[in-house]
């Protein structure tokens, strides 16, 4: 992630939640040996070197990132779950303090990225005896969690099969194997029946989608009627100016050091939505109010804190 210089008033994370009408830290032997997902060792730098080439700064644009998400993405994730892991924990998103600021009075990152998940989970209203579809759900950190919470089975989806192989042995580590399943699959082609879960949540995940209204549609589709879809998605606020050349390079700069294709703006993402044909229920920008900066663990000098 490059985001620790970032102007980062531009960039927000949003939290909407949506209804259908009618830190295992891993060791150091275990980082080595995840490093590159299913790239050969000896070409990870080959890797690196053609993820780099579909960013703006090394000569790539947009169209090619969105044509070719599936590679852009997994090279993204194969070169870098495995520092995320190390660093991050098992759940990869950030957290905000804004509905409980008691990370000022020692809240740890860990903690309020359970509370994060927690959070949503109840807003969702989630339930022991329902289905739930995790959308780009990593290596299952926010679906152990949100599991255990409520008490629900939950399905991962994800593409990046390396973060699976990682996902099922943590559940398989957690206990549970027998209630929460990974399924390798794109969320733009869900192998799913119209209308099989009762919940569904997206954790900064569907910001690597190339087109905002095919996923949600696929959300949408996959969801019974009635029920609801939470997610947290990165966005452009409206003091983006498209125009300005800082801005469009602080954008670059995030695209590139998150495996996203572009980043849009919380208008382009509601009114994606809403074309998908969901009814916003609630949204809020989550970075407006928070005593915290959401960017807080990016921040060196703060680092060694978190
Ligand atoms: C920032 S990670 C967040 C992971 C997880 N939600 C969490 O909070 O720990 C984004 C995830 O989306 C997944 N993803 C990206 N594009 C995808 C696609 N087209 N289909 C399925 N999963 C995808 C990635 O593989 C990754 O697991």
């Amino acid at each position: 992630m490059l985001l620790a210089e970032v102007d980062l008033t531009i960039l927000l994370c949003l939290v909407f939640i949506l209804k259908k009408s009618v830190m295992s830290k891993t060791g150091a032997l275990d980082l080595a040996s995840g490093l590159g997902g299913k790239i050969k060792k000896q070409e990870v730098q080959s890797a690196v070197e053609q993820y780099e080439k579909y960013h703006v700064y090394h000569g790539g644009d947009e169209e090619a990132r969105k044509t070719n998400y599936s590679d852009m993405v997994n090279k993204y994730y194969d070169l870098a779950t495995s520092f995320y892991e190390f660093g991050w924990g098992e759940s990869f998103h950030f957290a905000h303090s804004q509905l409980c600021p008691c990370r000022w009075q020692g809240e740890s990152l860990r903690e309020s990225i359970k509370r994060h998940e927690h959070f949503l989970a109840l807003q969702l209203g989630l339930k022991s005896a329902m289905k739930v579809l995790d959308v780009g759900c990593g290596i299952g950190g926010p679906l152990r969690e949100i599991a255990r919470f409520s008490s629900t089975s939950i399905t991962g989806l994800n593409n990046n099969e390396y973060q699976i192989s990682r996902g099922e042995e943590l559940n398989r580590i957690a206990g549970l194997s027998q209630t929460c399943n990974f399924v390798k699959a794109d969320f733009m082609k869900m192998p799913f029946s119209d209308s099989t879960f009762d919940a569904i949540y997206a954790i900064e995940a569907t910001c690597h989608a190339p087109d905002a209204v095919g996923c949600y549609k696929e959300i949408y589709r996959v969801l019974k009627p009635g029920q609801c879809f939470a997610a947290y998605e990165w966005c452009m606020t409206k003091h983006y100016d498209p125009k300005n050349q800082e801005h469009q390079k602080l954008k670059a700069e995030i695209e590139l050091g998150n495996g996203l294709p572009d980043v849009r703006t919380t208008d382009q993402c509601l009114e994606a939505l809403k074309l998908a044909g969901f009814e916003v229920v609630m949204e809020k920008d989550l970075a407006l109010d928070s005593p915290v900066p959401w960017y807080l663990p990016l921040d060196t000098s703060v680092f060694l804190d978190n």
